[in-house]
């Protein structure tokens, strides 16, 4: 079976998308700093996947380390090869994702997110390793001008965080021009939230989070007071903002699709949508909340927060005319999923990593 590198496979959506690659019989390579993440995710994934240490020793191997760092990535390339089992493609997670850092930070989010996929790709190409599925991210339509979004539509990212994805859909768009044996797949994802049913994996955000879901689990754990709701005058039914949620094993799956698309194919570059076509308003996502976790949650309507937008929802049809791949998974699942996760791991992976 093929062996794959994963960059940041310990981070949220590498631990799922890892766990499905596995399942469906890849050989992995994990490379990760851990800089956002934690080695226990890792050893949820091994538990997960049901493997014995045999076998887990022979189809799951992890390095610690940057993909800045170019002699790091080319040792793992080479000892792959040297193994006879060169690595056939690559996942690309490893990066920063925060949008308020990068507008702190700039500078920090072009290292680690371009130079650091620069880096990488030089690794590929030295040792003609021509596959790649890449995170790219829905942030770099900025402010569609209209609903649902095609791939078709302006790339105008807001923030550096969304700028650095945008220019490295450009340089993957520039290697096929050099080299027309480069199989890539720019994966535009929506807004991924939920955890593995178990409750095992899951999001880990350090320190306060951002983003919707985190949140409202903080909230609902008594960790954050109120929910502040970002915006209740925005043009949508409920005047609250309306986004794409995507469950995140729906979301691994489609890493899945799109690989074995890649690999089935002739060569090309493929940008894809992935979300689920349908939008929920931050008021639906505290309602259906409510109902999983049989609690009020306090929420108060604050100003809207810079840069926000008032609907972004996936025109997804391509990705199900290309790669057969459509979400499955509901609302009520995203919900019940990241709260089973919340509640079994109230500090993330912190508990297991002291003892
Ligand atoms: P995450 O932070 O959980 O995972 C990223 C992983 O990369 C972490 O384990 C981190 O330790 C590792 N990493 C960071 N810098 C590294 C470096 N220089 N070298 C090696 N490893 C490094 O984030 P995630 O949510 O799993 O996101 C994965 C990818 O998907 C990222 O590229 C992100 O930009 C993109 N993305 C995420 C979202 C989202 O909402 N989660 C949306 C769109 C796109
Ligand atoms: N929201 C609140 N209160 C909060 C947090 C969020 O009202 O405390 C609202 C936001 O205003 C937005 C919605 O909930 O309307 C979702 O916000 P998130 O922060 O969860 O997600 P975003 O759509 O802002 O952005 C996320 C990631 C980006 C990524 C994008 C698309 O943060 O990096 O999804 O994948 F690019």
């Amino acid at each position: 079976m093929a062996k794959l590198l994963i960059t940041g496979g310990a981070g949220f959506i590498g631990t799922h998308t890892s766990l499905v690659l596995l399942e469906a019989g890849y050989d992995l390579i994990i490379l990760d700093s851990f800089i956002n993440s934690s080695p226990i995710a890792l050893k949820r994934v091994s538990q997960i996947s049901g493997l014995n240490s045999t076998e887990l020793a022979r189809r799951l191997k992890t390095y610690t380390g940057d993909i800045r760092d170019l002699d790091f990535l080319e040792n793992i390339f080479k000892t792959c090869g040297q193994e006879g089992n060169p690595i056939d493609a690559v996942i690309h997670f490893a990066g920063l994702k925060s949008v308020d850092e990068s507008v702190k930070n700039p500078l920090l989010y072009w290292d680690v997110n371009l130079n650091g996929t620069k880096t990488l790709l030089t690794a590929m190409e030295k040792n003609n390793c021509r596959t790649i599925v890449f995170s790219s991210s829905a942030t770099i339509y900025g402010k569609a001008q209209s609903i649902p979004i095609q791939e078709t539509a302006k790339i105008q990212p807001i923030n550096p965080y969304g700028k650095t994805k945008a220019a490295i859909e450009n340089i993957l768009s520039d290697l096929t021009g050099i080299n027309p044996n480069w199989r890539i797949a720019c994966l535009r994802y929506f807004n991924p939230v939920g955890a593995h049913p178990t409750g095992l994996i899951g999001e880990n955000p350090l320190g306060t989070p951002n983003n919707l879901f985190p949140v409202i689990n903080q909230v609902a754990i008594n960790k954050l007071k109120v929910l502040k709701i970002f915006g209740g005058d925005w043009p949508t039914p409920d005047k609250t903002a309306m986004r794409d949620y995507i469950h995140i094993m729906d979301l691994a799956e489609g890493h899945l699709a799109a690989l074995n698309y890649l690999q089935n194919s002739t060569p090309e570059l493929i940008t894809l949508n992935l979300g689920s076509g349908k939008g929920y308003s931050v008021l639906e996502v505290v309602s259906e909340y409510q109902k999983v976790c049989r609690k009020k949650l306090p929420f108060e309507v604050v100003n809207r927060r810079q840069g926000d937008s008032a609907i972004s929802i996936a025109d997804p049809s391509k990705a199900l005319t290309k790669l057969g791949w459509q979400t499955k998974r509901t609302l009520n699942e995203m919900v019940r999923d990241g709260w089973n996760w919340q509640v079994k791991n109230p500090k993330g992976y912190l508990e297991e990593e002291r003892k």
